[in-house]
């Protein structure tokens, strides 16, 4: 080594002392700023939704820094994590909700049948069929004026939802529509299995959940073991009274929340109004998640978001066994949202609304001629019905924008979600990157989520299988297949 390269070392290594040192100075900040969070949720039994909110977000951080909560794209949506792999036929069922007393809730598909009620004391959860039982409570608990006392409710009931019907998606042409019956997914979701109309609730007492030994995801294939009665010492736990833990896979996201989260609080609702009670749930990214549990009868006092910690209950209410997808829980979560019923608006003061991917979290499938897009529809609507849906709202905006909306157009994404705040008036207009063959593209999307939901809400579909220009699945609209589309909605709905 020559002495002429001394200086440069010593500047390297100098510059490595730094930034070693900084790298330790903030890894510890960090520790210390943890701990202390911790520390506080374990001595404040009384929660301050708002410091807890702030907690959490910190021990998020640090969790998302540490790669450890990652979040489920989009292609881990219900029906796909929970595609059965051997269907069995379901015999078919109905159900019948009980008399609600809050606005007549759940009276859609299940007017005119029986209730089929189940009720199980014993532990063997994979047998549930035996022990038929007729009671008084009968599932979703959705509803009643009052909430169903947790003390005198069983250690675990078992409920048989109503087979439904699943209608193709409309399609511009037959070419489409083989594109649709060719898909594996799709005929699989015509179908249900007995196993997928199946809720459970179970009480257990001195609950404890420890989310790092659980792999499950909180869905309806989930074992009965991630909750175990266990007493503990005082210091070692976050204590509550009732607690029902809801830490599904991506639930911080308004998505996931609704389609993986909310059907679960909607079976178990009325349980969920007692006193006391707390829902353990991921810290939402998305304020509207908290509207929508605030327009539900859960306020802030009774929100815990999950800190990664292990949580102990006198009582804990498991209810992760719920249908993946089911009517009768969707059109009450679209009820107690609520969004309107039938379009609140004559037709021609109701909206046409053009859904960006603006504020995506996951890029791609961008509309490369929006501008015609938009042009194309203000020709062919009144401008001032034309909306342009900016990427976020609120719940009171989305229910009253969408609630008044007649039709949707979308390139398939998160936005179209908020179809859950449209009437059964309205018509869904997905347009499907795809390559030739039909193929989605990217090809991991979950492709049939939008199909399934307005199948849930009665609402009508149509699909356009449309060339993807990019691997991200951007697209030209395909304008004539679009204008063929409209026509038959503007005939017809
Ligand atoms: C669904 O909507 C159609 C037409 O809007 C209506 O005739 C039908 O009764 C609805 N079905 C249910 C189950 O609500
Ligand atoms: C929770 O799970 C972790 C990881 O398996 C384990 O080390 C810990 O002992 C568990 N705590 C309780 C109270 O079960
Ligand atoms: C926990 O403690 C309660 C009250 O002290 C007792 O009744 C119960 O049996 C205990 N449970 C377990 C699983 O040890
Ligand atoms: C929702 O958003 C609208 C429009 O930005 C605003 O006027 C309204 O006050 C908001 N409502 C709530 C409850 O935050």
């Amino acid at each position: 080594m020559s002495s002429k390269n001394a200086p440069l070392l010593q500047v390297i290594y100098v510059a490595l002392l730094v930034y070693i040192l900084v790298q330790i100075y903030l890894s510890g900040v960090f520790i210390v700023t943890d701990k202390k969070s911790m520390s506080n949720l374990e001595n404040n039994e009384q929660y301050d939704s708002t410091k807890m909110y702030s907690q959490a977000r910190l021990i998020n951080m640090k969790m998302n820094r540490d790669n450890t909560d990652k979040s489920r794209d989009l292609e881990d949506t219900p029906e796909r994590r929970n595609s059965p792999g051997v269907h069995s036929r379901h015999r078919k069922r109905y159900t019948r909700g009980s008399e609600f007393a809050l606005n007549n809730l759940n009276t859609k598909r299940i007017e005119a049948s029986n209730t089929d009620k189940v009720i199980k004391e014993s532990n063997e959860p994979h047998n549930f069929k035996s022990h038929v039982q007729q009671t008084e409570i009968s599932l979703p608990l959705v509803g009643r004026s009052k909430p169903i006392s947790i003390e005198t409710f069983p250690r675990e009931l078992t409920f048989k939802y109503g087979a439904f019907n699943m209608a193709e998606p409309n399609c511009v042409d037959e070419e489409d529509l083989e594109k649709f019956r060719k898909h594996p997914l799709n005929v699989e979701l015509m179908q249900q299995s007995a196993e997928q109309l199946r809720g459970v609730i179970r009480i257990i007492d001195n609950g404890i959940f420890n989310k790092s030994i659980s792999r499950s995801n909180c869905g309806w294939k989930s074992p009965f073991d991630e909750i175990k009665s266990e007493n503990l010492s005082s210091t070692a736990a976050v204590h509550v009274d009732i607690l029902c833990p809801l830490i599904v896979p991506g639930g911080s996201s308004f998505q996931h929340f609704l389609d993986g989260i909310l059907p679960k609080i909607v079976q178990a609702l009325d349980l969920l109004r007692n006193k006391g009670v707390k829902i353990l749930i991921p810290l939402s990214r998305d304020v509207i998640i908290l509207e929508i549990l605030e327009a539900l009868g859960i306020g802030k006092d009774k929100i815990l978001f999950h800190a990664g910690r292990i949580y102990a209950a006198r009582k804990m209410i498991y209810t992760c066994i719920t249908p993946p997808l089911h009517p009768t829980l969707w059109q009450n979560a679209h009820k107690l949202m609520n969004a309107p019923e039938k379009l609140p608006v004559p037709r021609e003061e109701a909206y046409i609304i053009l859904l960006t991917r603006k504020q995506s979290h996951n890029g791609g499938r961008n509309m490369l001629n929006q501008i015609e897009v938009l042009a194309f529809l203000e020709k062919r609507y009144r401008k001032d019905r034309v909306i342009v849906y900016p990427g976020r709202y609120n719940l009171t905006t989305s229910v009253s924008v969408f609630g008044r909306a007649r039709v949707l157009i979308g390139v398939h994404g998160g936005a179209l979600y908020n179809l859950n705040f449209a009437s059964s008036d309205v018509s869904v207009v997905e347009i499907l990157p795809s390559d030739g063959a039909g193929n989605p593209i990217p090809p991991g999307i979950a492709h049939s989520i939008f199909w399934s939901m307005c199948n849930m809400l009665n609402q009508s579909y149509w699909r356009i299988y449309n060339k993807a220009e990019t691997r991200n699945g951007d697209v030209i609209v395909d304008l004539v297949k679009l204008d063929r589309v409209l026509d038959r909605i503007d005939q017809h709905f």
